[in-house]
């Protein structure tokens, strides 16, 4: 959605992946704390987004607008959207297309509510909106309703990233949200094949979400879901992948793991700065794989300056040697080569680079290629032949 905002894919941090519906404003108040003291914020992790179960049980008071949970934020959001942009953050919530949003609170869903609840979030300031999918009444149309909210939105007064939560791409997404989920939920495992509810892990995401590479550019992103990095259910290798994956296919980059404490393993996967200017890269192309053989993948992102992030990713469950040929990624000659993990300079090759990649891991090189052919010095104009009388 051209509406000016999410140029780049969004970066913060959501609720959902680490406290499901069990989320309070002493809590949420100290994971703005550590967005700043972790240097996430730094690292530009800007949105604090409430997921699921912020809302008061009923959800709307008399006269029909949606209130917070007394208990569990009982200063309001209004309060707590102060809280957090006094950090220089941002402050996102979540609503329903339906009836009920997926916790089943009555009243709860934004149906028929659309331009009231739009104008209580401005009200509040609040700055992203994930809009969900659960409890959807006979006969609703499900791009009337997005488009609905999309025009609430774009009426409130007030700049809201709007993050389409439908678990499925649909053409009329791009020019409706600025994110769109393609994928079901995630689930904090490499591979969640046969998952009951068609939920995904890391690897399952990144082959659904690289369907439909041609829809993302500034503005309008294909959302694999939320991070799991630093939960638990997978290695650090399998880690790296997820956020090498993520900003290889300009994926939204939005932490769902315990930020007020964080291994160093978990930071120097989320804060690796080298590693998110590939997703941050203003041409906002998404990478796409380019080559796979036998569970050994090449992916190229080109970039905004000419040069290319390149992933080697490797699915097998022993290391392989994954080799990437300049012919494969569109380039010609010598190739400067600097390892994005490894944060070091490899050097310079002619026609190819191959690393050796861990079991599940990926290996994430930025490509420069050198001058192709040295240039041929000028030439002094031969001279005119003197005519002859
Ligand atoms: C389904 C969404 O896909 C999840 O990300 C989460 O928002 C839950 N609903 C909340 O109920």
């Amino acid at each position: 959605w051209d509406n000016g905002l999410a140029k780049t894919p969004p970066m913060g941090w959501n609720s959902w992946n680490i406290f499901h519906e069990n989320i309070n404003e002493t809590q949420i108040k100290q994971i703005a704390d550590a967005m700043v003291s972790s240097g996430m914020k730094d690292a530009g992790y800007i949105y604090l987004n409430l997921d699921d179960n912020w809302m008061a049980n009923p959800a709307r008071d008399s006269n029909g607008f949606l209130i917070s949970d007394p208990k569990r934020f009982p200063s309001g959001i209004k309060a707590l959207a102060d809280y957090v942009h006094a950090k220089g953050l941002k402050l996102g919530i979540y609503g329903d297309r339906g009836t009920m949003t997926c916790a089943n609170v009555p009243q709860s869903g934004s149906k028929g509510y659309e331009d009231r609840d739009a104008k209580t979030f401005a009200s509040w300031g609040i700055d992203y909106l994930k809009y969900d999918n659960c409890n959807i009444p006979n006969g609703s149309d499900m791009k009337t309703d997005y488009q609905k909210m999309q025009t609430a939105l774009a009426n409130c007064g007030r700049p809201i990233v709007f993050s389409i939560c439908a678990w499925e791409y649909q053409n009329w997404m791009p020019a409706t949200g600025n994110v769109w989920r393609t994928t079901r939920d995630i689930v904090d495992k490499w591979d969640a094949t046969g998952h009951p509810y068609g939920f995904v892990g890391i690897i399952n995401s990144i082959d659904q979400n690289s369907k439909y590479t041609n829809s993302a550019g500034p503005g309008a992103w294909n959302d694999p879901d939320m991070l799991e990095i630093g939960n638990g259910g997978c290695t650090t290798e399998e880690y790296r992948t997820q956020m090498s994956m993520w900003c290889m296919m300009a994926s939204p980059l939005l932490a769902g793991n315990d930020i007020r404490n964080m291994t160093q393993a978990t930071k120097d996967i989320l804060m690796n700065r080298e590693v998110i200017a590939v997703n941050q890269d203003p041409a906002g192309k998404q990478g796409y794989r380019v080559k796979s053989s036998n569970g050994n993948e090449v992916w190229v992102k080109p970039l905004a300056d000419g040069t290319k992030a390149v992933a080697l990713l490797n699915r097998n469950s022993s290391t392989s040697t994954i080799a990437v040929n300049w012919s494969d990624i569109g380039i010609t000659g010598s190739a400067v080569v600097r390892d994005l993990w490894a944060k070091a300079d490899k050097g310079t090759f002619n026609g190819s680079y191959s690393a050796s990649v861990p079991s599940h891991g990926t290996v994430v090189l930025k490509i420069s290629s050198g001058p192709v052919a040295t240039p041929t010095p000028a030439q002094t104009p031969t001279p005119a032949p003197t005519p002859v009388p």
